[in-house]
């Protein structure tokens, strides 16, 4: 079958990242958290992709797990065809130039007693990019990309509204001209009328710069505005991987058919016919997943099959992938 995949610039095969917590009284150590499950997929060149899932299913970890903060269990990440799962010392250091974040709460990301054009300037100085004049004048390219004045390079965090705080983060994160940025719900935190504008500006990086973004989200609307293809995480596991279109017209696991039926419709006619799924039950604790397909304790069509065996994530449709045994 042929793949619909752009040129791998981020592969990630088989990533496990498991939580062991500390030995009790009597000694014994609590099952490990299990928040990243063995992924495979990889983020092409001039990419987005999109990671939805519910909260807790293991999205940050992933991202962490991407930037080296948290360190895999198991399995392997590649960063432009080099293996970057143990790089340390100097080697990391490079990697952290490629690889940059942009987390959820620019009020956090930004240390509110520094001017920020110096927060904006911080990485190129630590790197030994630029100093002096060199440093003010690539700080003032950086405002001016993300569509603030130069001039206000000598405020405060405080003196900015959410969204120009996000700008400036966006700034920062930019400066050393990263090939990959992991964004962490990079607008959950913002007002629903400027988040668009953040998205759009993420747009035309990505356009002008050659970006590629592995995008975090738990809000399909917004994944859907910017991603290319789509990953649904669930206690740990991918269990779709499609192109965007594909992923919305023609949903083949159950998990991410309720996942679109909750999205709000703008016409009400159509919202008040949809019908929508409401998945029964809790989300199991990823300390004990269920055995099986780890979705059939809350799946509407789950038959005694998928309580046994797990489902692999298979090429349904080209370039298509689901861990369905029902689905065809
Ligand atoms: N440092 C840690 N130690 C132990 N468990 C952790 C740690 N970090 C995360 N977890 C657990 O791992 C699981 C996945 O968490 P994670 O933050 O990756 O989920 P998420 O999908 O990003 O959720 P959200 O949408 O709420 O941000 C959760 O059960 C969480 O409690
Ligand atoms: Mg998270």
């Amino acid at each position: 079958m042929t793949t619909l995949v752009p040129e791998e610039l981020l592969g990630l095969t088989g990533l496990a990242v498991h939580f062991t917590g500390r030995r009790n009284w009597r000694g014994n150590r609590p099952p490990p958290v299990r928040a990243v499950d063995g992924v495979t997929f990889s983020v092409g060149k001039q990419e987005t992709l999109g990671l939805v899932g519910e909260s807790g299913c293991g999205k940050s970890t992933l991202g962490n797990a991407v930037l080296r903060l948290v360190h895999p269990t198991a399995g392997q990440i590649r960063f432009d065809g080099r293996d970057v799962t143990r790089l340390d010392g100097e080697e990391l250091r490079d990697l952290r130039r490629d690889v940059q974040m942009i987390f959820q709460d620019p009020y956090s990301a930004l240390n509110p007693k520094i001017r920020v054009g110096e927060s904006i300037g911080e990485p190129l100085l630590a790197h030994g990019i630029a100093q002096g004049k060199a440093l003010d004048d690539q700080v003032s390219e950086l405002l001016g990309l993300v569509g603030l004045p130069p001039e206000r390079a000598s405020r405060y965090p405080h003196e900015f509204s959410g969204g120009q705080r996000q700008r400036l983060v966006i700034a920062r994160a930019l400066a050393l001209k990263p090939r990959l940025i992991v964004c962490d719900e990079p607008v959950s935190a913002l007002d629903v009328s400027i988040r668009s504008q953040i998205l759009n500006l993420l747009m035309e990086f990505q356009q002008k710069l050659g970006l590629s973004y592995l995008f975090i989200s738990h809000d399909l609307s917004v994944v859907r505005h910017i991603s290319h293809r789509v990953a649904v995480m669930y206690l740990g596991r991918v269990v779709e991987l499609a192109p965007r279109d594909n992923l919305f017209q023609e949903p083949l696991h159950p998990y991410t058919e309720a996942l679109i039926s909750a999205i709000p419709l703008p016409d009400p006619v159509a919202q008040r016919q949809r019908k929508r799924i409401i998945l029964k039950g809790e989300l199991p604790k990823p300390t004990a997943p269920p055995p099986g397909c780890p979705f059939h304790t809350r799946c509407p069509i789950a038959q005694p099959m998928c309580r046994e065996k797990v489902p692999p994530l298979e090429e349904k449709r080209p370039g298509h992938w689901a861990a369905c045994h029902l689905r065809s």
